[in-house]
C-alpha cells in the first residue's frame, strides 16, 4: 500500500511537471510570434517597397452614389466666356455609359453652351446637376443656323432627370428685341434669323423628370417635351419679361402622362401649353402670370388633325395675365377635344379668365371653315376672382358645337384697375352651369343640349382613334 502511495505522488508530480513545462513553451513561443509580427509591422513602415498590398478602393459600380462626372474634369472652364460645349459632351458621353451617373454642373461656375444634343440611350437613371448656369451664346446674329430648333437638345433619354439649384439662361434679349425689327426689315436685317430656339427641348423622352432648376430668358420657348411620356416636372422657376414675344413656358406635344406641379412661371405668353397629341396630363399647384394663361393649342393650324384628351388643371393662381383657362383652335382643322377639366383657379387680374375661342386666328380677317376641331367636355370649376374685360368667352363652331361645357361655381368680379368691361358671351355653346354664377350674364350663357346635338358632336371624333 505505501508503495503504492509513494508511486501515484511521483506520477502526479511528474504530471505537474509536464504541465508546467508545455504550458511555459506556449506561453515562449505566443509572445515570439508576437514579437515577430511587430517587428513585421514596424519594419513596413519604415520601408518604402513593403511587399504588402495597399488596400485597392472599390470599382464605380459599388458606389452607392452613383458615378459623377463633374464638367470642369473634362476641361470645362467655368468662366461664362469660353465655350464648354465639348466638356459637357464628353462628360455626357461617359455618364451614359454608367448606370446611375451623374452629370455635374457645379455652383458657381458659368458654362456658355452652344446649341447641342445630349443624346441616348444611355444607360437608366442618368441624372444631369446642374447647380451652376448654363449660358446660351448671347448674340443671336451668330448663332448656328442649322440649329435653330432648339438649343438644348435631349433626346432619347429613358429614366432620366434633370436637377439642382441652378439656372439654365437662354439669354434671349438679342432675340426679341429683333423680332419686330427682322419682320419688318427683313432685307437689309440678314443676320438675324427669322426662327427662335426653344431652350430646353425633349424629344421621345420616357420617364423624365425635371424639378428645382430655373430656366430664364429664352429666345422662344422655356422648356418643351415632344414625343414623349412619363413626365415629371417639380418645384422648377420659369421667368422672363412680360414682353418678350412668345416665350411659352413649358409646351407639351405628342406627350403622354404628365404631371406639372409646384412651379413659377412667369413668361411673355403661355404659362403651359398643351398641343396636339397630348393625353393624361396634369397640371397643378402653380403660380402663373405675367404670361398668358394655360392654354390647349392653337390646334388645328393650317387644316392639321388634332387629338387632345384627359386634361386636369387644377389649384392654380394667375396674376396678370391676359387670359386664364383657355381652348384655341384654328379653323379648317379636323380631331377632337375631350375630357378636360379647369377647377379651383383663382385669378387676379386676368383680362379672359375663361376662353374657348373656335376662330383663333393670327391674321386681320382668317377664312370661314365648316371643318373644325370638335370640342367635347370641358368643365370649368370653382373659378373666382378679378377679370379686367370679360368673364366668359366661349365662341364655339358655326358648323359644329361645343357640347358638354360646364360652368360650375364661378365667382368672377371686375377687377378696380380696368374699365369697359363687357358681358359673358357664349355661342354655340352646349352645356350646364351651377351656382353660385357671378356676374349674373353667366348664367344665361350656356344653351341646354338635346340628344341630337351629342350625336352629331360625337360623330366628328373618328380622327382620334
Ligand atoms: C424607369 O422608370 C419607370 C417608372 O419609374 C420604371 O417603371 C422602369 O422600371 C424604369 N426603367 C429602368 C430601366 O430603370
Ligand atoms: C425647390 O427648389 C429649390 C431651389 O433649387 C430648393 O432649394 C428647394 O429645396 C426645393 N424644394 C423642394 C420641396 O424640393
Ligand atoms: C378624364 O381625364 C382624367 C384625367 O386624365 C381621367 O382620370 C378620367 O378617367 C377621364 N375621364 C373619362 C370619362 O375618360
Ligand atoms: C365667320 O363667321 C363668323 C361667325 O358667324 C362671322 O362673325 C364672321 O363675319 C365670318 N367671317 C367671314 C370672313 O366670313
Amino acid at each position: 500500500m505505501k508503495r503504492n502511495r509513494s508511486f501515484s505522488l511521483l506520477l502526479s508530480l511528474l504530471v505537474i511537471v509536464f504541465f508546467t513545462f508545455s504550458t511555459i513553451s506556449v506561453e515562449a513561443r505566443k509572445s515570439n510570434i508576437k514579437n515577430e509580427l511587430h517587428k513585421h509591422h514596424k519594419g513596413s513602415h519604415r520601408s518604402s517597397h513593403s511587399p504588402c498590398p495597399v488596400p485597392t478602393p472599390l470599382p464605380p459600380h459599388y458606389d452607392p452614389q452613383g458615378s459623377i462626372f463633374d464638367v470642369l474634369s473634362f476641361g470645362a472652364k467655368g468662366n461664362g466666356v469660353s465655350d464648354d460645349s465639348e466638356a459637357i459632351l464628353a462628360a455626357w458621353k461617359g455618364a451614359c455609359k454608367v448606370s446611375g451617373a451623374i452629370v455635374k454642373i457645379p455652383a458657381q461656375f458659368k458654362f456658355l453652351i452652344k446649341p447641342i444634343t445630349l443624346q441616348g440611350p444611355c444607360m437608366p437613371d442618368l441624372t444631369l446637376q446642374i447647380d451652376g448656369t448654363l449660358l446660351a451664346p448671347p448674340e443671336a446674329s451668330s448663332w448656328p443656323q442649322s440649329s435653330l430648333f432648339q438649343w438644348l437638345n435631349i433626346k432619347w433619354v429613358q429614366n432620366f432627370t434633370i436637377k439642382g439649384s441652378g439656372t439654365v439662361d437662354g439669354q434671349g434679349y438679342n432675340w426679341w428685341s429683333s423680332s419686330e425689327f427682322y419682320d419688318i426689315q427683313k432685307s437689309y436685317s440678314k443676320k438675324i434669323p427669322g426662327m427662335k430656339p426653344t431652350a430646353i427641348r425633349f424629344y421621345s423622352g420616357n420617364f423624365v423628370t425635371v424639378r428645382d432648376i430655373r430656366i430664364i430668358n429664352s429666345p422662344l420657348c422655356h422648356l418643351k417635351f415632344d414625343n414623349s411620356k412619363g413626365i415629371k416636372v417639380d418645384n422648377i422657376s420659369i421667368s422672363s419679361p412680360e414682353n418678350s414675344p412668345n416665350t411659352d413656358g413649358i409646351h407639351l406635344q405628342n406627350t403622354h402622362d404628365v404631371e406639372i406641379q409646384r412651379s413659377i412661371i412667369a413668361t411673355g405668353d403661355d404659362c403651359v401649353s398643351i398641343q396636339t397629341g397630348c393625353s393624361n396630363i396634369h397640371v397643378h399647384h402653380i403660380n402663373c402670370g405675367p404670361g398668358h394663361g394655360i392654354s390647349l393649342g392653337g390646334l388645328g393650324k393650317d387644316k392639321s388633325a388634332a387629338c387632345v384628351s384627359d386634361i386636369i388643371v387644377e389649384d392654380i393662381s394667375m396674376k396678370n395675365t391676359l387670359y386664364g383657362a383657355r381652348i384655341k383652335t384654328w379653323q379648317g382643322g379636323i380631331g377632337m377635344v375631350k375630357n378636360v377639366t379647369f377647377s379651383r383657379i383663382q385669378v387676379y387680374d386676368v383680362m379672359f379668365p375663361i376662353m374657348i375661342d373656335q376662330y383663333y386666328c393670327d391674321k386681320q380677317i382668317c377664312k370661314n371653315h365648316s371643318r373644325t376641331v370638335v370640342i367635347s367636355g370641358v368643365k370649368f370649376d370653382q373659378i373666382s376672382g378679378t377679370y379686367g374685360m370679360q368673364p366668359v368667352h366661349l365662341a364655339c363652331s358655326n358648323s359644329i358645337p361645343c357640347t358638354d361645357v360646364d360652368l360650375t361655381d364661378i365667382q368672377l368680379s371686375p377687377s378696380p384697375k380696368y374699365r369697359g368691361f363687357k358681358q359673358a358671351v357664349c355661342w354655340n355653346s352646349y352645356g350646364k352651369s351651377q351656382g353660385p354664377l357671378l356676374p349674373l350674364s353667366i348664367d344665361y350663357c350656356l344653351r341646354s343640349a338635346g340628344g341630337l346635338i351629342k350625336r352629331i358632336a360625337r360623330s366628328h371624333d373618328r380622327v382620334c382613334y
